[in-house]
C-alpha cells in the first residue's frame, strides 16, 4: 500500500547520511549472490491477499465477519482449498497490513493484535499448512506500516526470525515511511536476514513502487516479486492505467523477469464491485501475459461464479505460469486497441488484443499474424485461449478476425508452431 512517501526526489545532493546509508547498501550488495537463490518462485506466485478487498478493516465488534482476524484468513484459506482454487494452482494465503498489535512485545519481537488474532500467528500458519497452502504476511521496511503499526525499522533480523519461527512462506514488505537511500539497504538486508533463518521465504519487495528510475537488475537480485506501481484499486481506471504502465515501460522491466524474480502489477479484482465480466477477463489475460502474479484480493465466501470461472481457467493459468518465465510487452497501441505478445517455451506464442474504447456496439478486428507479431514459423495452429477452441493453422499472412466488446473487450490467443509448410486450413 502506498499512503506517504517520504522520499523527495528533488534533492539530489548526496549528503553524508545518505552517503552511509549507500555505502551500508552497497556493503550488503556484496556480501550477496548474483541473483536471489531461494529456489522460489520460479513461476509467478499464486494465492490470496486480504489487501485490496477487505483493506485494514479492524472494526471486528460491527463487522466480524470482514474484519482484519484469524477467522477471516482461515475461511479464505478453507474456501481456496475446497473450491478448487489450490487444486488451480493458487497457494499462498497472505494477510496484508493491520493484523499487527500497536507495540511490540517486551523482546521488541512483533505481535498480533490480541483480540482479532487470539490463537496467534504460529497456529494460523499450522491451520493454513494443514490445508497444504502457504502462509504470507505483511511488514513495512520503514519505522511504521502504511497503516501506522510497528515497522521493521531496527528490528530486520528479528523480524526475520519471528516470521521463520511462525512458519511464514512469502513476505510482502511495503515501504512506508522510510526513504531511497534506506530501501537501498533495507531491502537487501531483509532479504539477507531471511535467508539467514534457513527458511526459504518468498520476497515481495514494494522498493520500486516508491522511486523514480528503480535499479531493476539491483532489484532483481534481492527480491522474488516487486510492485512497481500505485496500489490497484476496484475499478477499470486503475486497471488499465497499469496496463498502460505496463505497455509503456516493457523495455524498462519486463527485461528483469525471469524465474525467481517477476514485475508485480498487483492483486487480481476479479470478482469484486468495480469491474464488468469483460474487464474481469481483461485482467486475467493481461496479467497472464505479464508473467504477473496471480493474488487474487475477493470474497471467495460469496463469490460470482462467472468470476471464479476466470480465475480458474486453466488455459489462461498455462499461459501465466510457462516455464520461460519470460514477460510479455505490448507491440502496437492506438487510441481503440493495444495488442500485446508473450513468448512461450518451445517457440509458442500468446497474443492479446484488447479493446480500450469505450461503446457503444461490438467492434471487428482483422489483423494478420505477422501484425501480431508472429512470423517466425511458417505457419502456426492457433487457438483461442479462454475456451480452448482451435483457430486454424495459420500462415503469418493470414488474418484473425475478432469482435471486441467496448471498454476492456479482450481477445486472448495461444499460438503453436508448426514445422509442416502444408498444414494450413482454411479459416
Ligand atoms: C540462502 O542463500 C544461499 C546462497 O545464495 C542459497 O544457496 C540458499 O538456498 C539460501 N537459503 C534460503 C533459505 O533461502
Ligand atoms: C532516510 O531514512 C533514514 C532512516 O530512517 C534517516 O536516518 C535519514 O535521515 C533519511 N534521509 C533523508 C534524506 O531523509
Amino acid at each position: 500500500m502506498i499512503i506517504s512517501n517520504t522520499f523527495d526526489p528533488c534533492c539530489l545532493v548526496v549528503n553524508d547520511l545518505k552517503m552511509n546509508w549507500l555505502l551500508l547498501g552497497l556493503a550488503a550488495l556484496s556480501h550477496m549472490a548474483v541473483s536471489l537463490d531461494n529456489g522460489l518462485a520460479r513461476t509467478p506466485p499464486m494465492g490470496w491477499m486480504a489487501w485490496e478487498r477487505f483493506r485494514c478493516n479492524v472494526n471486528c465488534k460491527d463487522d466480524p465477519d470482514n474484519c482484519i482476524s484469524e477467522n477471516l484468513i482461515k475461511q479464505m484459506a478453507d474456501r481456496m482449498a475446497a473450491d478448487g482454487f489450490k487444486d488451480a494452482g493458487y497457494e499462498y494465503v497472505s494477510i496484508d497490513d493491520c493484523w499487527f498489535a500497536s507495540e511490540r512485545d517486551s523482546n521488541g519481537r512483533l505481535q498480533p493484535d490480541s483480540t482479532r488474532f487470539p490463537s496467534g500467528m504460529k497456529a494460523l500458519g499450522d491451520y493454513i499448512h494443514k490445508l497444504g497452502l502457504k502462509f504470507g504476511i505483511y511488514e513495512d521496511i520503514g519505522t511504521k506500516t502504511c497503516a501506522g503499526y510497528p515497522g521493521s525499522y531496527n528490528h530486520i533480523e528479528l523480524d526475520a526470525q519471528t516470521f521463520a519461527d511462525w512458519g511464514v512462506d512469502m513476505l510482502k514488505l511495503d515501504g512506508c515511511y522510510a526513504n531511497a537511500s534506506y530501501y537501498a539497504y533495507g531491502y537487501p538486508a531483509m532479504a539477507k536476514a531471511l535467508n539467514k533463518t534457513g527458511r526459504p521465504i518468498m520476497y515481495s519487495c514494494s522498493w520500486p513502487a516508491y522511486i523514480s528510475n528503480p535499479p531493476y537488475d539491483v532489484i532483481a537480485e534481492h527480491c522474488n516479486i516487486w510492485r512497481n506501481y500505485g496500489d490497484i484499486q476496484d475499478n477499470w481506471d486503475s486497471v488499465s492505467s497499469i496496463i498502460n504502465h505496463y505497455g509503456d515501460n516493457a523495455d524498462k522491466f519486463a527485461e528483469v523477469a525471469a524465474p525467481g524474480q517477476f514485475n508485480d502489477p498487483d492483486e487480481l479484482i476479479i470478482g469484486d464491485f468495480g469491474l464488468t465480466y469483460d474487464q474481469w477477463r481483461a485482467q486475467m489475460a493481461l496479467w497472464a501475459i505479464f508473467a504477473a502474479p496471480l493474488i487474487m484480493s475477493v470474497d471467495l465466501r460469496n463469490m460470482d461464479s462467472e468470476a471464479a470461472k476466470i480465475l480458474l481457467n486453466k488455459n489462461v493459468i498455462a499461459v501465466n505460469q510457462d516455464p520461460l518465465g519470460k514477460q510479455g510487452v505490448r507491440i502496437y497501441k492506438d487510441t481503440s486497441i493495444q495488442t500485446f505478445r508473450r513468448e512461450l517455451k518451445d517457440g509458442n506464442m500468446a497474443v492479446a488484443i484488447l479493446r480500450t474504447s469505450k461503446g457503444p456496439t461490438p467492434a471487428r478486428l482483422d489483423r494478420s499474424l505477422k501484425d501480431l507479431g508472429l512470423s517466425a514459423a511458417v505457419s502456426y495452429d492457433c487457438y483461442e485461449t479462454f475456451q480452448g477452441k482451435f483457430i486454424g493453422s495459420l500462415s503469418p499472412d493470414d488474418e484473425v478476425t475478432v469482435w471486441l466488446n467496448p471498454a476492456g473487450g479482450t481477445y486472448l490467443m495461444t499460438c503453436h508452431p508448426n514445422p509442416k509448410p502444408n498444414a494450413r486450413t482454411n479459416v
